[in-house]
C-alpha cells in the first residue's frame, strides 16, 4: 500500500502541528485508522518536541489509544505516516520501535511479579545488553547510578528486596515506569498512567513523569485533567476520531468545542 505520495507530503508539511516545531522528534502525519467502514481515526497529525510533555485527551472512544497504537506499531495506519527522528517508521513492529527509542509503558508490562524490585531493574538493564545471560549474571550485575537514583527518588529503595507481586499497586506502577526509564527511551508513551491509582499515589507518579520529561519526550493519554493541567505543555483533543483542538491546557479548556464534546460524553454515561 502506498502510504504517502510527494504531494501529500508537501501538503502535510504545511499542517500547523508539523509546521510549529522546527525539528520534531516524532511527527505523525495525517494518520487514519479504519476498521472496515468505521473510521477510528481520521487524518490526525501530531508533532512532538524532543523534550517535554504532550497530552492527548478526549471522550471515551475518541481515538486516543488508536493514535498510540498507530504510532507505536500495534496497528498499521490505513493512511498517513509516522516519522521518528526523521526516519519513516510507519508499520514498524513495536519491538523494533522500542530498540529505536520509542517505549510504550503500561502496555508491554516490564515487570516480572516473582522477581524482586532490584532484579526487575536488572532485567530491564540486561535487556539493553545483547548476549548477556540474565539468569547467570543477575546477582552480580550492579544496578548502576541511574537505577539507584530512581530507586531513591521513588521511595522504592526500601523495598528493593521485595517481590514485585508483593508491592501495592501504586508502587508497582512506579517500578514499571522506572524499569522503562532505564531503557533510556527517546519517546515515552503512557496510555492512562494514572488509571487505577489511589489518590495518594498520583503525586509521586506525576513527579516521576515530570522528571522523565527532562530527558525524553513524553506523550500521555490521561483522563485525570488535573494531572494533564499540571504536566502537559501542549494538549491535543480528539473527539470521534478527529482532531478537535490543540494548544495549552488553558487554551483547550476554554475552547467551546472541547466543552461540548465533554458535555456530550457525560450525557451518554
Ligand atoms: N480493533 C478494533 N476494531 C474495531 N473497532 C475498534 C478497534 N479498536 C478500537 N476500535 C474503536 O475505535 C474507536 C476509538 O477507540 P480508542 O480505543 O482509540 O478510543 P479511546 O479514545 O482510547 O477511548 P478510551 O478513553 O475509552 O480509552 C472506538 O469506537 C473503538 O470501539
Ligand atoms: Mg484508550
Amino acid at each position: 500500500m502506498s502510504l504517502t505520495g510527494a504531494n501529500e507530503t508537501e501538503a502535510m508539511a504545511a499542517h500547523p502541528a508539523i509546521a510549529g516545531l522546527a525539528s520534531p522528534l516524532l511527527s505523525a502525519e495525517g494518520v487514519t485508522v479504519r476498521y472496515g467502514d468505521f473510521h477510528a481515526l481520521s487524518e490526525v497529525s501530531l508533532a512532538l518536541a524532543p523534550l517535554g510533555i504532550h497530552a492527548v485527551i478526549g471522550p471515551n472512544g475518541a481515538g486516543k489509544s488508536t493514535l498510540f497504537n498507530a504510532i507505536s506499531g500495534y496497528v498499521r495506519p490505513t493512511k498517513g505516516r509516522v516519522l521518528f527522528d526523521g526516519t519513516n517508521v510507519t508499520g514498524w513492529r513495536p519491538d523494533r520501535l522500542a530498540r529505536f527509542g520509542l517505549a510504550r509503558s503500561f502496555q508491554i508490562s516490564a515487570i516480572f511479579p516473582d522477581l524482586s524490585v532490584e532484579d526487575n531493574l536488572r532485567m530491564a538493564l540486561t535487556r539493553e545488553v545483547r548476549g548477556l545471560s540474565l539468569l547467570r549474571r543477575r546477582n552480580s550485575l550492579a544496578l548502576g547510578e541511574d537505577a539507584e537514583r530512581l530507586l531513591v527518588e521513588t521511595g522504592l529503595a526500601s523495598r528493593r528486596k521485595d517481590r514485585a507481586a508483593d508491592l501495592p499497586y501504586g508502587r508497582r506502577r512506579l517500578l514499571e515506569l522506572v524499569a522503562t526509564l532505564l531503557l533510556k527511551p527517546r519517546l515515552l508513551m503512557l496510555d492512562e498512567p494514572m488509571a487505577g491509582l489511589a489518590r495518594e499515589d498520583i503525586p509521586e507518579v506525576t513527579a516521576l513523569i515530570a522528571r522523565a520529561a527532562d530527558h525524553c519526550a513524553v506523550v500521555l493519554v490521561e483522563h485525570n485533567l488535573q494531572v494533564v493541567e499540571r504536566l502537559a505543555g501542549e494538549v491535543t483533543v480528539l473527539a470521534a476520531g478527529k482532531l478537535l483542538s490543540r494548544g495549552s491546557y488553558r487554551q483547550v479548556a476554554a475552547d467551546p468545542r472541547v466543552r461540548e464534546a465533554y458535555i456530550g460524553e457525560s450525557t451518554h454515561d
